[in-house]
Parts: C-alpha cells; sequence; structure tokens
C-alpha cells in the first residue's frame, strides 16, 4: 500500500484499514488482561504479576492479571481458551491445568494442545511439604507416622482437581500409601491463609509461595520435591532422601494464548517475557523465591510446546498409576 494511502487509511478509518503488517506494528495498541486461573495471593498469582508488571514496561501496555479461580483452575484456563485470539486476553497457567488434569476430569472443556498457542515458559516451581506448626511431626519420617494413625483425621490443603498442590499432595499420599481428606481452596494463597492458623494438617504447594511463611515461622518445611536440596532451605531434606524414593515433583508456569493468536502478537509478548526474564531485578526477586528461571531459548513457544506434550506424557500415566479416579 503506497505511503500516502496508508496514512490515509489511517485517518479515515483508523487501524482496521490497515494490512496486518502494518495493524501488527501497532500491537500492542491497548492493555493486556492476562487470566491467572487461580485465586490472588498465590504461586500462579505472584509469579504472573512479577513477570507482567516488567513485560507491561517492554510493550509499552499495561498487562493487567484478572484472578479467575475455580475448579483447579479450570474455569480460567476455558476463559482464555474461548477469549478473542487477538492478543488481548493470555493465560498464565502451569502444568496441573493444561497436562495432569486430562487424567483428572472425565471432560474438559478445552484441549490443552489445539486450543492454545505457547507463548512462553515463565518459570519452574519447586515445591515444599509445609505443615501447621502445631502438627506434633517434627520431621518427614514422623510426619509420614502420624499421617498413617490419622488417616481418618488428617487434612491436607490444595487448590482443586487438577491444580499443582493437587499433584504435590496425591502424588504424596499415594507413595504414603494413605488417604486424606482433601480441603479445595480458589487457590493456595487463601489456603495458605488457613494452614497458618491451623485448619488443617499440610499442603504441598510451590515454593515461590510458601517460602515467606516458612521463613517466619508461621508453617514448618519437612520436606522439598526435588531431587536436590533447594539453596534457600539448605536445612529441609528431599522428599526422596527423607523416605519417598523417587517422588519429584516441579511444577512449570507459562503464558499461553488463544488458538488462531496472531503469531506477530505471541512474538511480541514472547519478546518482552524474554526481556523480564533477563532483567537483574527480577532474576534476583524470582531466584530469592526458589524459581528456576527458564533461558532464552528454553522460554520460546516451541520449547513450552515441546513442555506441554512431555508433561502429559509423563503426568497422565502417572496419576492414573497412583489410582486417582477421574471426575
Ligand atoms: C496450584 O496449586 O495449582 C497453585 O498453587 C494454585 C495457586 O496458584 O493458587
Amino acid at each position: 500500500m503506497k505511503r500516502r494511502a496508508l496514512l490515509g487509511a489511517v485517518t479515515a478509518s483508523g487501524l482496521a484499514a490497515l494490512p496486518f503488517a502494518a495493524r501488527a506494528q501497532a500491537y500492542p495498541s491497548k492493555p493486556i488482561t492476562v487470566i491467572v486461573p487461580f485465586a490472588a495471593g498465590g504461586p500462579t498469582d505472584a509469579l504472573a504479576r512479577i513477570l507482567c508488571q516488567r513485560m507491561g514496561e517492554a510493550l509499552g501496555q499495561q498487562m493487567i492479571v484478572e484472578n479467575v479461580g475455580g475448579a483447579g483452575g479450570t474455569i480460567g484456563v476455558n476463559k482464555a481458551a474461548k477469549a478473542a485470539p487477538d492478543g488481548y486476553t493470555l493465560a498464565f497457567t502451569h502444568m496441573g491445568t493444561l497436562a495432569v488434569n486430562i487424567a483428572l476430569y472425565k471432560s474438559l472443556p478445552y484441549d490443552s494442545q489445539k486450543d492454545f498457542e505457547p507463548v512462553g515458559m515463565g518459570g519452574t516451581n519447586p515445591m515444599v511439604l509445609v505443615v501447621k506448626k502445631d502438627l506434633p511431626a517434627k520431621t518427614f519420617a514422623e510426619f509420614v507416622d502420624y499421617v498413617k494413625a490419622n488417616q481418618k483425621k488428617a487434612q491436607y490443603g490444595m487448590a482443586g482437581i487438577g491444580a499443582a498442590s493437587h499433584l504435590g499432595g496425591l502424588m504424596l499420599n499415594s507413595m504414603m500409601k494413605v488417604d486424606v481428606l482433601e480441603i479445595p481452596y480458589k487457590g493456595t494463597g487463601p489456603a495458605l491463609n488457613d494452614l497458618v492458623s491451623g485448619q488443617f494438617d499440610y499442603m504441598v504447594d510451590q515454593a515461590v509461595n510458601v517460602l515467606p511463611q516458612i521463613k517466619s515461622g508461621n508453617v514448618r518445611a519437612l520436606g522439598v520435591s526435588t531431587l536436590k536440596r533447594l539453596p534457600q532451605l539448605p536445612d529441609v531434606p528431599t522428599i526422596d532422601e527423607a523416605g519417598l524414593k523417587g517422588y519429584e515433583v516441579t511444577i512449570w508456569n507459562g503464558f499461553f494464548a488463544p488458538k488462531g493468536t496472531p503469531k506477530d502478537a505471541i512474538a511480541k509478548v514472547n519478546q518482552a517475557l524474554v526481556t523480564a526474564l533477563s532483567d537483574e531485578k527480577v532474576k534476583v526477586r524470582l531466584t530469592e523465591l526458589a524459581v528456576d528461571l527458564p533461558s532464552a531459548q528454553e522460554a520460546s513457544p516451541e520449547a513450552l510446546r515441546a513442555q506441554l506434550k512431555a508433561s502429559i506424557d509423563k503426568w497422565v500415566p502417572a496419576v492414573k498409576a497412583a489410582g486417582v479416579k477421574p471426575e
């Protein structure tokens, strides 16, 4: 389109009349909504807000987090799947809601691999087994004995079927061979508040959420979900070394766009993500919270697509093997 005609189109009928390439140069021309499928104050929300703040600066438009909790994150993820594929609605979610829950629901309102365009990985979180302060167990071994002796009474908190905290808890309970009542919340932010006040006994949650409460002594950490101890919790054993050989659960989090979102929009958001992940302040903050940051390559849309498939292939059979029946 000739430059004069292009200018005419812009003045006469706004951006809509421009050829896509020119429209894309304008993207983003307004704030971007980022759906976090869990309540505010939890790990998914915390990681989203840290990244979105810096990404918005890079894009020159605000990235506004919208918390849509419920059904283990399924409600929020579905809202993103059904949003207009224009680059102005994204989801920031994790492995539980896109890979694990395939084994936990008889049917899901979205297909994780067909209904989304991966945008990029935001970080991978280790998990920590935390217990209420006045639980009599002071070590992992004492915890296992306590839960086995109190199965009818013990309760664990989680963020709904398919949440990361559900996966962490169900794998732990399955390996301990115990059947414990699960207490669902719209996110592990509110769940952690109740654990601090002793409303239930334990939770397996992402370190990014529980580290501050562990440091302040409001909950006690008895094990971490990685095969190596965390530098942020050097005195806390891994659950693997403490007695449940092979227990390993880490949760990747990432940005996803509804299928059909223009490639140029995805590329621009991905570039802003890479900028945020390489920002010194962001790196220090996320490392303090034990977030394992992806490299630029690991943060690519293609890497996230591959990670999603690998997680489906790994966790769907593992959850079925744990004997959990789909809802
Ligand atoms: C989860 O358990 O999936 C998350 O921790 C929930 C949340 O981010 O609140």
